[in-house]
């Protein structure tokens, strides 16, 4: 039996019963899940793959699990798609991107290996590897690795050269990836290629200035609207000006493309996400040219999930970006809509001190509130909560800051439980949307100008919703359960 057919067999025999699992979010089947790869359009469907460990709820050896959807939202589970068993991927197959070429599904990503150095040391060896398929079934090609660290300029790291995110543009196909410098500095490097098979060094697009972390994970490039933006995910942060937290995070970096010099002017960096569990997000376009971001909605340094939880990484819903008046909006994508059922709508609802309104409770809902006016200074919203248990927002108005706390969600761990997000644009009436599927809330703040993404793993008997308010506040709410049907 082959790695892959291994690797599907025990998903077939140990899989997860979905009354388990978030019933929209992506989880894998079983096992460990990290970055989304793959992420795009073949045949009209959209492709999803991931970073999968079947075997245990901890990373392991890495294969590509696969998902496919029509509308974002409903995921049909396929076999995995790649598993380590060439000698250029015998120690993972790591993240990476898809494209459709001439009715062909093709996959790049990076193969691991692990030789013996010429010192008797152990080398780790990362190149760009293709797998071409038909949407269920890939093969690796014979010409792989289809991009080598040799072809770097003198200096560049082989060892941290990974995650290739492809495109095409004109007659060419190109890809970004993940790099370190000689002072060890991240940085996204550039390739140009015909086919796919042969690739071209052309530059390195941009890199970390030596602020912003170490070694740069994931890149993603892509214009929108007037601007261009690249996505990265730089290890090894440091906290700065409320902008940016510790550890592994995602940023955005504005600007223009210099096409002459193959080089980004940014004029903006900025986080893209404010909460806990977000990193290595990826964007695919539509056929409708929507631009569509997915992120993996876990963190490397915080496992808070519970012991004798099976599955272990989830993803974010699939969000649309929109650049408009300087800012980087993220939107739920608008296939949500159709799994909205049950509405609750109230229209100037005043609320003061702590207050329950009926119907307004759950734990898979999409709840946006709108706080119009008061005299109030603090809002809170208590969510997943019982007499036990709550996690929650609580708006500061004057300090124009939301704080998160998940100190009481029923955690075993002693991680960080809460995070302050200062409002960038702080805006008259604040209008919060929340939508949660069990042990996740993504929190988007007037109308996803800034998002909080985070993770719990409250007891599902904890579904209440509680307000406080310290004052009165008037408040506009809407309230939907998310249900996939049968
Ligand atoms: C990011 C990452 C990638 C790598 C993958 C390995 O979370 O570290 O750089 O390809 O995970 O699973």
């Amino acid at each position: 039996m082959t790695n892959l057919e291994r690797a599907n067999q025990y998903q077939e025999e140990n899989r997860i019963d979905k009354s388990e699992k978030p019933v929209f979010h992506v989880t894998p089947p079983v096992g460990w899940m990290n970055d989304p790869n793959g992420f795009s359009i073949y045949q009209g469907k959209i492709h999803l793959f991931y970073q999968y460990h079947p075997y245990s709820d901890v990373w392991g050896p890495m294969h590509w699990g696969h998902y496919v959807s029509e509308d974002f939202i409903k995921w049909k589970e396929f076999p995995a798609v790649l598993a380590p068993d060439m000698d250029y991927d015998a120690a993972g197959c790591f993240s990476g991107s898809a494209i459709e070429v001439g009715g062909k599904h093709a996959l790049i990503y990076t193969g691991v290996m692990e030789r013996e150095g010429e010192d008797g040391t152990k080398e780790i060896l990362q190149q760009q590897c293709l797998a071409v398929g038909d949407g269920v079934n890939y093969t690796k090609v014979s010409e792989n690795p289809v991009i080598s660290g040799e072809q770097l300029p003198d200096g560049f790291s082989r060892e941290d050269f990974r995650d290739p995110k492809v495109w095409q543009e004109g007659g060419a196909y190109y890809l970004v990836a993940g790099n370190k410098n000689r002072q060890q500095n991240g940085q996204v490097v550039l390739f140009e290629s015909k086919d796919l098979k042969t690739w071209r060094y052309l530059s390195v697009l941009a890199d970390n200035q030596g602020k912003y972390g170490e070694m740069w994970e994931c890149p993603d490039f892509f214009s929108l609207e007037q601007k261009y933006v690249l996505v990265v995910s730089p290890q090894d942060m440091k906290a700065d000006g409320g902008e940016f937290y510790n550890g592994n995070q995602s940023i955005a970096l504005i600007g223009e493309y210099d096409r002459q010099n193959y080089r980004l002017q940014e004029e903006q960096i900025i986080s893209l996400d404010y909460g806990m569990d977000f990193y290595a997000p990826q964007t695919m376009k539509t056929e409708d040219g929507r631009r569509i971001m997915i992120g993996w909605m876990h963190s490397w340094d915080m496992n808070i999930k519970p012991a004798e939880q099976k599955w272990n990484g989830m993803l974010t819903i699939p969000r649309q970006l929109e650049w408009r008046e300087n800012v980087l909006y993220q939107h739920p994508v608008k296939e949500l809509e159709r799994y909205r059922t049950e509405p609750v709508v109230y229209t100037g609802r005043k609320i003061s001190g702590e207050c329950q309104i009926p119907k307004i409770r759950g734990r898979v809902l999409d709840l946006t509130i709108e706080l119009l006016e008061g005299d109030y200074k603090e809002f809170c919203i208590f969510f997943a909560k019982n007499e036990k248990y709550s996690t929650s927002f609580r708006y500061n108005r004057d300090g124009q800051f939301i704080e998160f706390d998940r100190t009481y969600s029923g955690m075993e761990r002693d991680v960080v439980s809460q995070r302050t997000m200062k409002i960038k644009r702080s805006t008259e009436k604040c209008k919060l949307r929340m939508i949660l599927d069990k042990f996740s809330v993504e929190l988007f703040v007037n109308d996803g100008a800034q998002t909080f993404s985070a993770t719990f793993y409250t007891p599902m008997d904890a579904q209440d919703i509680v307000f406080v308010c310290d004052k009165t506040v008037i408040a506009n709410i809407e309230k939907y359960t998310i249900s996939m049907g049968k």
